[in-house]
C-alpha cells in the first residue's frame, strides 16, 4: 500500500526549499520504486493567509491520515502584529502536539567537505556526530499557567511554566538510550539542576531510565556548560538529550557547527512512528524569493524520513550519498560558500543532487 505523505512548505523560503525536496521524492517514486502519494496544505503564515489559521482544519485532517509529513519553516514579520494564537509558529507547535510528535531528534553532523565553512577551528570540528534529543511537547513551551496580565499597581507581567511528568521525562529518555545504543553508547543529559525543581526531577528519571541500559553512559551537565562545551570542545558528545527550550538553544548552536543551519535535518516523531521532518532552519525572510536559500537541509529531512517513518534506509543513504557526490564536486549555495567553489542557487543544488541520484541508477 503506497504511503501518503503531506507537504506542508509553510513560509519564507519553505515553499522554495521544499520544492527541492519534492523534486527528489519524485525521483525516488518513479526511479526507485518508492511507494507514496502525496498531498499539500497549508500552515504557519501560508494557513493563515489561506484559510484563517496558522493549523487549519484541512490540515490537521490530513496530518492525521499521513504516514510523513515534510515541513517547510513557517513565520515571518508580516505576521508579528497578529494575536498570538493566529500566529504561524502556533501553527508548528499547534501540529507537534495534536500529533503528540514528542521526540525530535537533531543531528549535528559535519560533512569532511564543510569543515572550513564551520565557525570554529577545522580540527574542532572534523568527525563532529551529534545527536540531540529535545523533547518537544512539554515543558515551557506548552506548560500552564502561562500568559500575561496585570497587577494591582497597574504593572504589566508575563509568566510561562516550565513542567514535566516522569512519564513525559521517561519515554524522551528511552528514545535518547535507544539512539545511543546504535551510537557511541553515551549520553549526556542536559538539565539546570541546580536551580530548577523540575530539572532535578528530569535528573532523577533519567537515572532511573539509564539503568535499563548498562551499556550506555550517562553523564549530566548544566545547560549553561553545555552551551559552552559546545562551543569550545563539541567532539566530547555522542547523544544529547534535553527539555524543549534548552533543546532549541543548544541544537541552534550545534547546528552552526557544522558550517551552516542550512545543512541539518530534524524528525519528530511520536508513539506510533509517524513522524513530520523538517529542516532545522527557519523561514529567512530575509532571503525568501530570492532562489538563494540551501535546500539540503530539507532534502536530508527526506532521508531520514524515509529511515524512520518509511522504512526504505536503502534511500536514505542514497540521498545521503548524492548529497556527498555534490559537495565533493564543488557546489555550493551561499552559506557555506568556500574558495575554489562553484556557486549555485537553491534550484541548482537541487538539480545536482537529483541528477547525482539519477546517475546511481543507471
Ligand atoms: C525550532 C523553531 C521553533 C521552536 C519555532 C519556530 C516555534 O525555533 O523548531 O527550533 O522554537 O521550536
Ligand atoms: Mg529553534
Amino acid at each position: 500500500m503506497s504511503k501518503r505523505i503531506l507537504v506542508l512548505p509553510g513560509d519564507g523560503i519553505g515553499p522554495e526549499i521544499v520544492n527541492e525536496a519534492v523534486k527528489v521524492l519524485d525521483v525516488l517514486a518513479g526511479e526507485f520504486g518508492l511507494d507514496i502519494e502525496m498531498d499539500e496544505g497549508l500552515i504557519g503564515g501560508a494557513g493563515y493567509d489561506g484559510a484563517g489559521h496558522p493549523y487549519p482544519e484541512a490540515t490537521r485532517e490530513m496530518a492525521r491520515e499521513a504516514d510523513a509529513i515534510l515541513l517547510g519553516a513557517v513565520g515571518g514579520p508580516k505576521y508579528d502584529s497578529l494575536d498570538r494564537p493566529l500566529r504561524p509558529e502556533r501553527g508548528l507547535l499547534g501540529i507537534r502536539s495534536d500529533l503528540g510528535l514528542f521526540a525530535n531528534l537533531r543531528p549535528a553532523m559535519l560533512y569532511p567537505q564543510l569543515a572550513q565553512a564551520s565557525s570554529l577551528k577545522p580540527e574542532l570540528v572534523a568527525g563532529l556526530d551529534i545527536l540531540i534529543v529535545r523533547e518537544l511537547t512539554g515543558g515551557i513551551y506548552f506548560g500552564q499557567p502561562r500568559g500575561q496580565n496585570v497587577l494591582e499597581n497597574g504593572e504589566r507581567q508575563g509568566f510561562n511554566t516550565m513542567v514535566y511528568t516522569e512519564s513525559e521525562i521517561e519515554r524522551i529518555g528511552r528514545v535518547a538510550f535507544e539512539a545511543a545504543m546504535k551510537r557511541s553508547k553515551r549520553v549526556c543529559s542536559v538539565d539546570k539542576a541546580n536551580v530548577l525543581e523540575v530539572s532535578e526531577l528530569w535528573r532523577e528519571v533519567m537515572e532511573r531510565v539509564a539503568k535499563d541500559y548498562p551499556q550506555v553512559e550517562l553523564s549530566h551537565m548544566y545547560v549553561d556548560n553545555a552551551a559552552m562545551q559546545l562551543v569550545r570542545a563539541p567532539k566530547q558528545f555522542d547523544v544529547m538529550v534535553t527539555e524543549n527550550m534548552f533543546g532549541d538553544i543548544l541544537s541552534d548552536a550545534a547546528a552552526m557547527l557544522t558550517g551552516s543551519i542550512g545543512m541539518l535535518p530534524s524528525a519528530s516523531l511520536n508513539e506510533k512512528g509517524a513522524g513530520m521532518y523538517e529542516p532545522i532552519h527557519g523561514s529567512a525572510p530575509d532571503i525568501a524569493g530570492q532562489g538563494i536559500a540551501n535546500p539540503i537541509a530539507t532534502i536530508l529531512s527526506v532521508a531520514m524520513m524515509l529511515r524512520h517513518s518509511l522504512d526504505r534506509v536503502d534511500l536514505a543513504e542514497r540521498i545521503e550519498q548524492a548529497v556527498g557526490k555534490v559537495l565533493d564536486d564543488g557546489l555550493r549555495t551561499g552559506d557555506i560558500m568556500s574558495e575554489g567553489c562553484t556557486r549555485v542557487g537553491t534550484e541548482g543544488m537541487g538539480d545536482a543532487i537529483v541528477a547525482a541520484l539519477r546517475a546511481q541508477a543507471s
